[in-house]
């Protein structure tokens, strides 16, 4: 279903503490990940997309629970993986934003929230993927529940006439819902009996001008590895990282965050990421 298909009853809005209350237009699991539409009021920063999060309040939309109910005292990340401007009949932008963390408390309290329950969100916050000018081919390396972030980075690269291949991290055939997520155009691998992970994603980063990826942080040491293979170095802007850490309060102030980078230091990566080149971080 397209994103402006979807009705909304309630109207969005700004809120007087810099937040903004959405609308659930329709929730979805889909290959382990919640998928939600949300409208929001138009003028909501945009650009650019993929790899950007907004943060979610878990909580009812009642004065007494925003004030007292602490069950689940932090926000939660949901990356952005597609957007709609407002149309003239409503007036709302249609967002479309991931979580890969159905094992999570809060996401499982967010993913059981009605159609039409208002949503409190933080955002969008971080850096995103920037498809360098030149770019012609676009490798996509993900999880099955990951690889809806990146949805806007391979829609811009096929609006720029580029071809795509995704390489998803996944034994099993792919969901059906997944495999309608993602655009005709691109070119679909996953795992299969009779070639290696590693031999795949060492094919993919021959191929391509620029690589975004969106993986466990336990991957980071083989990725590194298998660039190394295939490219013989890291070259710097050939591979971009949505990181997998944990996003908290996304204005650096908690520390929860922190990435190890490949100069030995730690970088927050609720505002220095969560998109990182490769070349700057640590095998973990
Ligand atoms: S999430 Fe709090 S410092 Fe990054």
């Amino acid at each position: 279903m397209k994103l402006t298909q979807l009705p909304v009853m309630r109207q969005p809005a700004f809120e007087d503490d810099g937040t903004v209350t959405g609308v659930i237009a329709s929730a979805r699991i889909m290959a382990g990940s919640l998928l939600f539409t949300v409208a929001l009021p138009a003028g909501v920063v945009h650009e650019p997309l993929a790899g950007r999060y907004f943060l979610a309040r878990c909580v009812e939309p009642t004065e007494w629970a925003r004030s007292h109910d602490w069950t689940f005292s932090l926000r939660r990340p949901l990356f952005v993986a597609g957007w709609r401007p407002a149309t003239a009949a409503d007036g709302v932008e249609r967002w479309l934003l991931t979580s890969p963390q159905l094992e999570d408390s809060g996401v499982n309290w967010l993913a059981a929230r009605p159609t039409d329950a208002p949503i409190n969100l933080v955002g969008p916050l971080g850096n995103g993927f920037v498809l360098p000018p030149r770019t012609r081919q676009l490798a996509v390396v993900s999880e099955p529940a990951r690889v809806a972030a990146l949805l806007p980075l391979i829609h811009a690269m096929l609006d720029r006439g580029g071809r795509v291949v995704i390489l998803l991290q996944a034994h099993n055939s792919i969901e059906p819902l997944l495999r309608d997520l993602l655009p005709l155009a691109t070119e679909v691998h996953q795992e299969a009996p009779g070639m290696s992970w590693r031999a795949r994603l060492q094919g993919v980063l021959a191929w391509a001008d620029v690589v975004a990826t969106a993986l466990p942080a336990r991957e980071t040491a083989g990725l590194l590895e298998a660039v190394q293979t295939a490219r013989l170095r890291v070259e710097r802007g050939l591979v971009h990282c949505l990181v997998d850490a944990r996003l908290v309060c996304g204005y650096g102030a908690c520390l929860a965050c922190l990435t190890p980078l490949a100069n030995g230091r730690w970088t927050r990566t609720c505002v220095h990421g969560p998109v990182f080149d490769l070349a700057d971080l640590a095998a973990g």
